[in-house]
This record gives structure tokens, C-alpha cells and sequence, in this order.
């Protein structure tokens, strides 16, 4: 699978969200986006899955014109790269199962889906899909009454229900404690690569993008600043990725992930570069 971004611009107003945006990612692979608050992670997603339209530029998946897909074909498109938010997005009183299972909306009739006439094969699916993300025991309970790494992976397999070849993640665990963070970043990079899907992650936190990702973007006012491997991610780079002054420190921009794993490693990522 190829999706190429082709000098893909989105102005709110006189301001350019993002500008002038040209990137190829190819096959499957785990790619991450950092950037400072406000750098356009999140306008470039929305651009790629159509929530929000560019303004001028082109978006290719695999010689289809993206932006240019209308009714069912830009639906469809929508169901191929599925969305999983920094807030979950569940319906809160609805019950797990039933959360998944709106991962179909976008490919069955809106009749069906309000009186909840879901097929037995969609729901058996809807369970394997929670068991292999270990939460088949959480399947009948309301979405709130789950933990927020519970809900999170709950909007993974609402994805994974849209069978996906590429998974859209914005900030999927900026709102999660450090052990349920590693929990769900696990879960996106297993099933990138035993399924071989394509994940793109906005992530906020460095050290996140140096363990999870095979590429990584480094954005800064709306344009690409840097495009490379994890390791050439050093504290150099980042600086100007982050645009940081001389009090920037990684410890600021650290989930804290690789403390509950690896000591070393974490010490290491630290004094890099
Ligand atoms: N709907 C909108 N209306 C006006 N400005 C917006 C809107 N969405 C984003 N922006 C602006 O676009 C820029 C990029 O925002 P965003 O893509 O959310 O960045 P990030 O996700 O990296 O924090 C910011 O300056 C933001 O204020
Ligand atoms: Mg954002």
C-alpha cells in the first residue's frame, strides 16, 4: 500500500495549519508524528481521513485521488483508515460489544444500526477482536464503567471491526497513565504487524516514538522538519523539531514508558545525542 501526500496545505483563515505537506509512506509500518502542541499532527490526520478537507494539495492511496472521493466511495475510504482519538470517542452508557460494533456504520444500512440488528457473524467478530486485545471480559459491561486503557483498546477494536489497512491514532495515549499507555501502544503495534496494517500516530512524547515507530515526522508550524528512522531522532533533532530554547529537556516530552521496561535504555534515551 502507498499513500502519498502531494504539497497538501490546510489554511484556518490566513494561518496554515499545515503547508506544503509532501510525504510517501509506504507498506505497512509503524509511523509516528511529533511536534509541539499546535505544529498540525492532528490537521494532517483529519486531512488524510477526510474529517477535515485540505485546502489545496493532493492525497493518493494506491493511485486512488483521495480528496476527491464523494458519498459512498469517500465512506468507504473513511472505513480503510480508521480513527482512534486521544478521548476515546465511545459512547459512554452503550455496552462494550456494541461499541465495537459501531466500527460498521460506514458499511451497513443506518436501520440496521439503530435497532442494533447485527449479524451473529459481526458479533462473534466483535469478540474475537476484544479477546485478542484481552478485554473479552469487559465485552457486556457499559463503556464508562471501563479503566481508560480499557477504553482505549475498546477504540481499537472498533477499528480493527472496519477491518483497516491503514489505523489513524491522535494522541491515543496522551490521556493514559504510563502502564496503560505502554498497554495500548503495544496493541496498535501488534496488530500493525501480525495483521500488516499501517499505523500513522500523532504522539507527543519522544521516547514513545523512538520505541514503537520505523519512521518518524517531525513537524514544526505546519511543515515537515523531519523525516527519518527512530534513531536519527537524537536530542539535537528534537530541539529543533520541538523548537525548544535552552531549557528543553526529553524528561518533558516522556511518557515515562521505557522506565517501567528497560532502566538503561531509558537512561540511555535521556543522555542521547
Ligand atoms: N478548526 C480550527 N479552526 C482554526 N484553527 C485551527 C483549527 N484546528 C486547528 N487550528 C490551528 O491549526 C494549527 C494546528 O493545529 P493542530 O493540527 O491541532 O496541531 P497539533 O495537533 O499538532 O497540536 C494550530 O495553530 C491550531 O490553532
Ligand atoms: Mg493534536
Amino acid at each position: 500500500m502507498k499513500l502519498e501526500l502531494r504539497n497538501v496545505s490546510k489554511f484556518f483563515g490566513q494561518k496554515a495549519a499545515v503547508e506544503t505537506v509532501s510525504l510517501t509512506l509506504e507498506g505497512p509500518g509503524f509511523v509516528g508524528v511529533i511536534g509541539r502542541s499546535g505544529a498540525g499532527k492532528s490537521t494532517l490526520l483529519r486531512m488524510i481521513n477526510r474529517l477535515g478537507d485540505a485546502t489545496t494539495g493532493n492525497v493518493m492511496f494506491d493511485g486512488t485521488d483521495v480528496l476527491s472521493l464523494k458519498g459512498r466511495e469517500k465512506r468507504q475510504w473513511q472505513t480503510n483508515c480508521a480513527m482512534v482519538f486521544q478521548q476515546f470517542n465511545l459512547v459512554a452508557r452503550m455496552d462494550v460489544v456494541s461499541n465495537v460494533l459501531h466500527g460498521l456504520l460506514g458499511q451497513r444500512s443506518t436501520l440496521s444500526s439503530l435497532l442494533n440488528l447485527w449479524s451473529a457473524a459481526d458479533i462473534r467478530r466483535a469478540l474475537e477482536i476484544l479477546e485478542r486485545l484481552g478485554i473479552a471480559e469487559q465485552a457486556t459491561k457499559r463503556a464508562e464503567a471501563l479503566s481508560g486503557g480499557q477504553q482505549q483498546r475498546v477504540a481499537i477494536a472498533r477499528a480493527l471491526m472496519q477491518d483497516p489497512q491503514i489505523i489513524l491514532a491522535d494522541e491515543p495515549i496522551a490521556s493514559l497513565d504510563p502502564m496503560n499507555a505502554q498497554v495500548v501502544m503495544d496493541a496498535l503495534k501488534r496488530i500493525q504487524v501480525e495483521d500488516g496494517r499501517m499505523v500513522v500516530a500523532n504522539l507527543h512524547t519522544l521516547d514513545t516514538a523512538r520505541r514503537y515507530c520505523d519512521r518518524v515526522i517531525g513537524m514544526r508550524d505546519g511543515r515537515v522538519v523531519f523525516d527519518g528512522r527512530p534513531d536519527q531522532l537524537t536530542t539535537g533533532v528534537a530541539r529543533d523539531i520541538y523548537g525548544a530554547d535552552a531549557s528543553f529537556s526529553e524528561s518533558a516530552t516522556s511518557t515515562a514508558i521505557e522506565a517501567l521496561g528497560d532502566d538503561r535504555e531509558y537512561a540511555a534515551a535521556m543522555l542521547d545525542g
